[in-house]
């Protein structure tokens, strides 16, 4: 703690960064956590926990995400031995992740869950597989597309979490590692179709798809951004009347009438930690991360846990 080194950018052209003496990390808030990070280091993290944290204690391996961006300075960066972080937007990790594959993990549970709970106001997902409120949302469709991305892969858990039909796509061969993000219901069932983005007219064959099923459409999430993917988000969100469409990215300004488009803002839980991370249930997934049930990117299984 008292050798925290901090990496700065200090030239405009990002390059070197230059490592030098970083800020005291030794005086969290009440609602702050300080953490050793570990990027390649096996090290445990360690060290302080503000007064009023209930669901950590010194030595707890954890992910969180840094909002030294949004949160100013570099007390809450994460380039340094030292970090400290709001404890809403920290999560246990189970034994058998390695720090290096749970790391990409925050960024995309934060995008994701903002997009989908406070953008487009979806019933919070729960952990518990015998939940009867899930059951009331199963005639709902979510699209979320890009399930190959980082955000797309935890929003497809998120809402598959939260009871929704998870209407998604990828290229064809990613499709067998979508359909296994999702649980089976008990029945055999999966609640997720997928479709190849490359085909022509996937918004038409979506469209089509949500209607024959009868189901209602609750919304879309752009979890790729890409000029091309928010325009197909748009041309189904509508068809089914218009409303939020968040993307990853700054969507095109010329979309189509009831479509408004906007940029989800990741470090939203970060900095209105009291707000939304409370209205996005303690970050969404910080039992199923406990649980070593979230899985990110299609890379290995190490014991329940899969990362990219
Ligand atoms: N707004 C925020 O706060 C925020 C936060 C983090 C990241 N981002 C942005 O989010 C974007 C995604 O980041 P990421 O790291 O998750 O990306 P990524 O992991 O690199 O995503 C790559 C995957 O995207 C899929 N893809 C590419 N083009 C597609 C298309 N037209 N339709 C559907 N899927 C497509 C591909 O899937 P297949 O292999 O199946 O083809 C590819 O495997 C980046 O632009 C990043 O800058 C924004």
């Amino acid at each position: 703690m008292q050798n925290n080194q901090v990496a700065f950018i200090l030239a405009a052209d990002n390059s070197p960064l230059r490592v030098g003496p970083g800020p005291d990390q030794s005086r969290p808030a009440a609602d702050e956590v300080v953490i050793q990070v570990a990027a390649v280091a096996i090290n445990p993290s360690e060290w302080k926990v503000g007064g009023e944290v209930r669901r950590f204690k010194a030595g707890d391996r954890v992910i969180g995400h840094c909002s030294g961006l949004l949160y100013g300075g570099a007390k809450h960066g994460g380039f340094q031995n030292f970090t400290t972080l709001r404890e809403a937007v920290t999560a246990p990790i189970p034994d058998a992740a390695r720090f290096e594959d749970a790391v990409v993990l925050p960024l995309a549970i934060s995008t994701a869950s903002v997009g989908l709970f406070d953008d487009l106001k979806l019933r919070l997902p729960s952990a518990d597989p015998v939940d009867e409120q899930k059951e009331k949302h199963r005639d709902e469709a979510v699209l979320i597309w890009g399930t190959a991305s980082s955000m797309g892969s935890v929003a497809v858990q998120l809402a598959a979490a939260a009871g929704y039909r998870v209407i998604t796509t990828a290229s064809a061969k990613n499709h067998d590692y979508v359909r296994a993000l999702t649980p089976d219901d008990g029945g055999g069932r999966r609640h997720v179709a997928v479709f190849d983005y490359h085909r022509p007219g996937v918004a038409g064959d979506i469209i089509d798809d949500i209607k024959a099923r009868g189901l209602t459409f609750a919304g879309a999430y752009d979890c790729v951004g890409l000029e091309e993917s928010t325009r197909t988000c748009a041309e189904v969100v509508h068809a089914f009347g218009g409303g939020v469409l968040p993307s990853v990215l700054w969507p095109p300004r010329d979309l189509p009438s009831g479509v408004e488009a906007r940029v989800v803002n990741a470090i939203r839980p970060g900095t209105v930690a009291g707000l939304c991370a409370e209205d996005v249930g303690d970050w969404g997934v910080a039992d199923a991360a406990r649980a070593g049930d979230c899985r990110d990117g299609a890379g290995e299984d190490r014991g329940g846990v899969e990362f990219a």
